[in-house]
C-alpha cells in the first residue's frame, strides 16, 4: 500500500527556547521567513505525501491555526491532540485513528533536512520490502548517547550517499558503555500500521516516557525493521544554536537573501 500519510509530533513545550516559546510554539519559529514546520511539510510533499497529521497540544492553538492555513491542492494538513506529555511513542499512538490501517511516515520537526532525498529513499525501501524503514546517520561515538542507536546485520549501497541495512537491535539513548554501533536514528521513519499494536504494549522507559524506539525494538526482534544510512545535510533545530545555524545556512543558500547575507558576513569578519 502506498505511503501517503505523515505524522508530525509537535506537542512539546519548547522550554529550550523560552521566552520565544511563551506564546509561539517552537515549530512556528522562523527559519528566516518560513516557520520551521513548513520545511517538514514541504519535504513530505516533495516525497509524495498527501496527508499531514500534526500531533499537538491544546495549549498550542496556533499550531492548529497554522495547520488550517497550510493545506494546498497537493496536501491536506490536520491536527490531533496529545493531552499529556507522555513521550514520542505516546504522541504517535495519538494519531492511530487518524492514520488508519496503512503505512505512514513519521517526521520529527526538530530536524530539518537539506532535501527530500532520505524521505524518498525510505518510502522506496518500504515499497520494495514492505518493512518499516528508518533514517540513520553515522555520528562520532561520543554523540551516540543522545539518540536511538542501532545494531545492523547486512549493508547494501543504494547510491553514493546511502546504504540500506537490516536492523537487529535498537536502544534508546544508550550509556556510552552500552552503545552498539556509531549509527543513530535521525527523525525520519516509514512505519507499518502494526507499530500501533506494539506502541500499545510497551511500558514507559527512559525518562518515564513511552519511547517510539521501544516499539521499533519489537519490530527489530521480529526482523521487521530496515534502515537507510544517509549522509544527508541535517539541521538539528531542537536547540537554539542548531536553529541559528539552520537560519544562517538556509538563508545563505537562497537566491534572494543569500548573496546579501554572504557579503555582510564577509565584511563583518574581515574587519
Ligand atoms: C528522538 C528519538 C531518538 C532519535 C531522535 C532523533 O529523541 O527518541 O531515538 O534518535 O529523536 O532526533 P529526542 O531527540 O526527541 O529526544
Amino acid at each position: 500500500m502506498a505511503v501517503r500519510t505523515v505524522v508530525i509530533p509537535a506537542a512539546g513545550m519548547g522550554t529550550r527556547f523560552l521566552p520565544a516559546t511563551r506564546v509561539t510554539p517552537k515549530e512556528l519559529l522562523p527559519i528566516y521567513d518560513t516557520p520551521a514546520i513548513q520545511f517538514v511539510i514541504d519535504e513530505a510533499t516533495a516525497a509524495g505525501i498527501e496527508r499531514v497529521i500534526i500531533v499537538t497540544s491544546r495549549s498550542k492553538p496556533s499550531i492548529e491555526a497554522y495547520a488550517s492555513s497550510a493545506s494546498t491542492a497537493n496536501v491536506a494538513v490536520s491536527v490531533v491532540y496529545q493531552d499529556s506529555p507522555l513521550g514520542l511513542g505516546h504522541a504517535i499512538s495519538c494519531a492511530r485513528n487518524a492514520v488508519g490501517q496503512e503505512p505512514f511516515a513519521v517526521m520529527l520537526p526538530d530536524e530539518i533536512m537539506g532535501d527530500s532525498s532520505l524521505m524518498k529513499s525510505l518510502i522506496a525501501l518500504y515499497d520494495r520490502t514492505g518493512t518499516s524503514s528508518i533514517g540513520l546517520k553515522k555520528v562520532p561515538m561520543s554523540e551516540v548517547s543522545s539518540y536511538g542507536n542501532v545494531e545492523i546485520a547486512g549493508r547494501t549501497d543504494v547510491s553514493p550517499s546511502e546504504s540500506a541495512v537490516a536492523i537487529n537491535r535498537v536502544i534508546e539513548k544508550p550509556k556510552p558503555s552500552e552503545a552498539v554501533s556509531d549509527l543513530v536514528i535521525i527523525g525520519r521513519y516509514v512505519l507499518t500500521p502494526n507499530v500501533f499494536d506494539h506502541l500499545a504494549t510497551i511500558k514507559p522507559s527512559l525518562n518515564g516516557e513511552f519511547q517510539l524506539t521501544d516499539a521499533l525494538a519489537l519490530l527489530a526482534n521480529e526482523n521487521q525493521l530496515v534502515g537507510i544510512v544517509s549522509d544527508i545535510t541535517r539541521y538539528d533545530t531542537g536547540t537554539p544554536m542548531g536553529l541559528l545555524r539552520a537560519v544562517i545556512e538556509i538563508a545563505l543558500g537562497r537566491n534572494d537573501i543569500g548573496p546579501q547575507l554572504n557579503s555582510w558576513l564577509k565584511e563583518k569578519f574581515n574587519k
